[in-house]
């Protein structure tokens, strides 16, 4: 197998489950020293060890809550005190923003979601998805800037263009994400460092379950029901195949795209 990321460092924020270990263990594979953070110690401990023993790269786990800058500074830190470079970023953390209620219900009515959402909830949601997507970019471009080079990628979703099947707190947060990134990409684009997001369809991690109230399999299954491309069920690697292409060198001339992998599911409600 060509290895893809050879030589390169990559730090994962939320890399302990879902889609963020899916990238971790494919960047592993594929060369790359990965670097794993999340609030998750015990779980974010494991898989990295489970991963550096599949791949035999360096993986190490660092303890950082997205929505401390000091501890995303210590995280970049550290990547560059173990590898002495930072080369890819990849903003993954996030959290579903639902309060209490499932948000596929939410198609009910306006007023169940509403009502729902109070500035507690507003605030935490923004916290984690945007406060710490810009700390993560904050502290990459720090090290990146110097090197003129580097690749940030950040995580949007498939709500940033097909709208009702998410709760609003999420959506506003993955907007603004996907805004941030492409403004992003105008400042660092002068420092030869790259800015994308990747949006993904509905996929069976963790938070998808835990804030559906649905089990993996019922998930899985609504989505690929509702899917535009028949025939394959969408799976994390699938986002972290995605994400690879985007923050490889191969893709060394894409800045400030926001790239939907969604099965062309968007276009239907275009
Ligand atoms: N699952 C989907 O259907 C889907 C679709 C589109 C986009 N996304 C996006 O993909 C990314 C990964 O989501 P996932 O579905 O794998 O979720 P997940 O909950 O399974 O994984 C997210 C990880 O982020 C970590 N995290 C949460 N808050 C944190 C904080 N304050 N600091 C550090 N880490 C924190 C969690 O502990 C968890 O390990 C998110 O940005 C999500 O919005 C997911």
């Amino acid at each position: 197998m060509a290895k893809r990321l050879q030589g390169k460092v990559a730090l994962i924020t939320g890399g302990a489950r879902g889609i963020g270990a899916a990238a971790a263990r494919l960047f592993s594979r594929h060369g790359a020293k990965v670097v794993i953070t999340d609030i998750r110690a015990e779980l974010g401990r494991s898989v990295s060890s489970q991963i550096q023993s599949e791949s035999g790269q360096p993986v190490t786990y660092v303890q950082c809550d997205v929505t401390s800058d000091s501890d995303m500074q210590n995280a970049v830190d550290a990547a560059i005190s173990m590898h002495g470079k930072l080369d890819i970023m990849y903003s993954n953390a996030a959290v579903s923003g639902a309060v209490g209620q499932n948000p596929l219900e939410e198609k009910k009515g306006p007023g169940i979601l509403l009502s729902a959402v109070d500035r507690e909830a507003f605030r935490s949601a923004f916290d984690v998805n945007v406060y710490g997507s810009f700390l993560a970019a904050k502290h990459a471009a720090r090290v990146m800037i110097p090197e003129r080079k580097g690749s940030i990628l950040m995580s949007g979703s498939m709500v940033t263009a097909s709208y009702g099947a998410a709760p609003h707190l999420y959506v506003a947060t993955k907007h603004a994400v996907v805004g941030l990134a492409k403004n992003l990409c105008v400042e660092l684009g002068e420092y030869g460092i790259r800015v994308n997001s990747i949006s993904p369809y509905g996929v069976a991690t963790p938070m998808a379950v835990e804030s559906s109230g649905l089990d993996e399999e019922t998930y899985e299954g609504m989505f690929t029901a509702m899917a535009n491309l028949k025939g394959v069920v969408f799976k994390v690697e699938d986002v972290a195949e995605a994400a690879l292409t985007l923050v490889s060198d191969e893709s060394r001339y894409i800045s400030g795209v926001n790239l939907l992998v969604d099965g062309g599911h968007s276009l239907k409600s275009a």
